[in-house]
């Protein structure tokens, strides 16, 4: 079963309630904290998970656009995240398995995320470690840039990865996933599919989140 992760940086932050409520047949909210160093964007932060976590029941999952992601990973914990992602690219690997560590002792998921110049071997000394791989589809920062169908071959690479290695382990695609481009999603075997942009521009989102899973 496909699930879909409507990311909130397309949403209307000035209403942020009702925008998380207008997702509710969704499997997980996508939270974008982004530090102006890691990516050349701001997003949001602590305070924003501290205020969204009593207004929805859905998980949330916290993708960490910063370097570092140590320095901050717990914080994010006891604000509500359900599932933090740290990217490969942020810190040594030494320092990213601590921060997954840490996540796992507050009783979270954790998870790793590949760029899209990163190639699919960097997932190897986390793969036993996390219970979601995270492949970018566009080149992190921003909301409704364009899908990069050139992941596809990684995303079938990781995908026998955890076949293999962690088969509980899932697969998710963040970056321009659409209508149009969800089914290579799937084919490639990712299982969860973030989208901001498809979502929050529908006209009616519980139709549009169904046709993403491929209803
Ligand atoms: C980009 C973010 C994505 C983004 C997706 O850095 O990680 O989650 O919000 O937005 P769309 O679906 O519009 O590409
Ligand atoms: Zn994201």
């Amino acid at each position: 079963m496909v699930k879909i992760a409507p990311s909130i940086l397309s949403a209307d932050f000035a209403n942020l309630e009702r925008e998380i409520r207008r997702i509710e047949t969704a499997d997980y909210v996508h939270v974008d904290v982004m530090d102006g160093l890691f990516v050349p964007n701001i997003s949001i932060g602590i305070p924003v998970v501290q205020c969204i976590r009593p207004v929805t029941d859905l998980p949330l999952d916290v993708h960490l656009m910063i370097v570092e992601p140590i320095r901050y990973a717990e914080r994010f914990c006891d604000a509500g995240a359900d599932l933090v992602t740290v990217h490969v690219e942020s810190d040594s690997t030494e320092n990213l398995l601590s921060a997954i560590a840490k996540i796992h002792a507050k009783g979270k998921r954790s998870g790793v995320v590949l760029k899209p110049g990163t190639p699919a071997e960097a997932v190897l000394p986390f793969l036993k470690e996390v219970e979601l791989i995270l492949v970018m589809t566009v080149e992190p920062g921003f909301g409704g840039q364009s899908f990069m169908a050139d992941q596809m071959d990684k995303v079938r690479a990781i995908r026998q990865l955890i076949d293999r290695h962690n088969p509980g382990c899932e697969l998710e695609v963040d970056g321009g996933v659409g209508v149009d481009t969800c089914r290579a999603c799937i084919e490639a075997g990712a299982n969860v599919l973030v989208a901001g942009s498809a979502v929050y521009r529908a006209e009616n989102i519980p139709g549009r989140i169904r046709a993403l899973r491929g209803e």
